[in-house]
């Protein structure tokens, strides 16, 4: 395990001194690891540093307004709303690749434009030490803003977190006084609830997964998951008071990991999975069941796509 107290004061400064009197911009995606990275650059750069968070609709409940909160004290926050942008880049695509790289590439765009407003020469990270072992193998094009580097010149790359596991990295973030709701999040994945949903993103299909998400994190924390997650699936008959109905299919997921390289399912006791399905069918009319996912990592991945 990392010491905590001069692992934060060797970042900041080396932070200061591979910034000097530039700028910089990092983008939060509402994780543990971009906010803590954030909160590092901002304690050795201060203003200096722009944080942008791009706003995909693709986020989980609520996150906007607690990033909103949480970073309240950085005058140079930049929440973008792109939501129809993103659904417009998204309309009609299938592939689970594509969708990735679609989300990819406007993140760029949405951040490259921020990126030469403030004539920004660094580019802060939040890659942990898994990410950099997952992207040198082939198994998923990992990172949300993997493209970065290439399309905008930046003099330098600052990646103070680069060499942590996760356990770590939530332990620097309780030292930086990060709200606990953050620093306790569960890990979410770059192009968020679109990696949650089969198939083609529609509106109806991101109320269905954000709801749902809301539900299974509320319920399942008691658990301390490595990630708990629900996932739309694709589409079943069921009755709903005197009609059947063809509705969604809800996939529940609860692993432990230490570093989501391999996972195992939990095992989750029957009365909280009728809990979070009574939820779950209850809050939204348009789903029709609800299944609990018992496969550990390998054979599947934590994500559905
Ligand atoms: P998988 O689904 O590959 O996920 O077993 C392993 C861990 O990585 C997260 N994940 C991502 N994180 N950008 C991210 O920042 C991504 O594209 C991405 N895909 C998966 C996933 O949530 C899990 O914690």
């Amino acid at each position: 395990m990392v010491d905590v107290d001069p692992f934060i004061d060797e970042k900041i400064e080396e932070i200061s001194e591979s910034v000097g009197d530039a700028n910089a911009v990092i983008g939060l995606s509402g994780g543990v690891d971009s906010s803590t990275a954030a909160a590092l650059a901002y304690e050795a750069i201060g203003d200096q540093l722009t944080a942008v968070y791009v706003d995909t609709g693709l986020m989980r409940k609520g996150e906007t307004d607690q990033i909103r909160e949480t970073f309240d004290y950085m005058d140079s926050l930049r929440i973008i709303d792109a939501k129809d942008r993103f659904l417009d880049a998204l309309e009609g695509e299938t592939d689970p690749e594509e969708k990735r790289h679609i989300i990819g590439e406007q993140f760029i765009r949405e951040f490259e434009e921020v990126a030469r407003d403030v004539d920004a020469d660094y580019l802060v990270q939040g890659t942990i030490y898994p990410d950099r072992i997952e992207s040198e193998g082939t198994i998923k094009s990992h990172h949300n803003v993997g493209g970065l580097p290439e399309r905008i010149d930046f003099a330098g790359i600052v990646e103070p977190m680069r060499d942590l596991y996760k356990d770590e990295v939530r332990e620097v973030a309780r030292k930086l006084d990060l709200e606990s709701i953050i620093a306790e999040r569960m890990p979410f994945p770059g192009p968020g609830l679109a990696v949650r949903i089969l198939g083609e993103v529609t509106e109806e299909k991101l109320d269905v997964a954000r709801e749902a998400n809301h539900v299974v994190e509320e319920e399942l924390t008691e658990y301390e998951p490595w990630q708990a997650l629900a996932a739309v699936i694709g589409k079943a008959t069921g009755v709903k008071g005197d009609n059947r109905v063809h509705g969604w299919v809800v996939a529940v997921r609860s692993v432990e990991s230490r570093d989501g390289m391999t996972a195992r399912a939990q095992e989750i006791d029957w009365e909280t999975l009728q809990r979070i399905q009574s939820r779950i069918t209850g809050e939204n009319e348009t789903v029709s069941r609800v299944v609990y996912d018992v496969t550990h990592k390998p054979p599947a991945t934590i994500e559905y796509e």
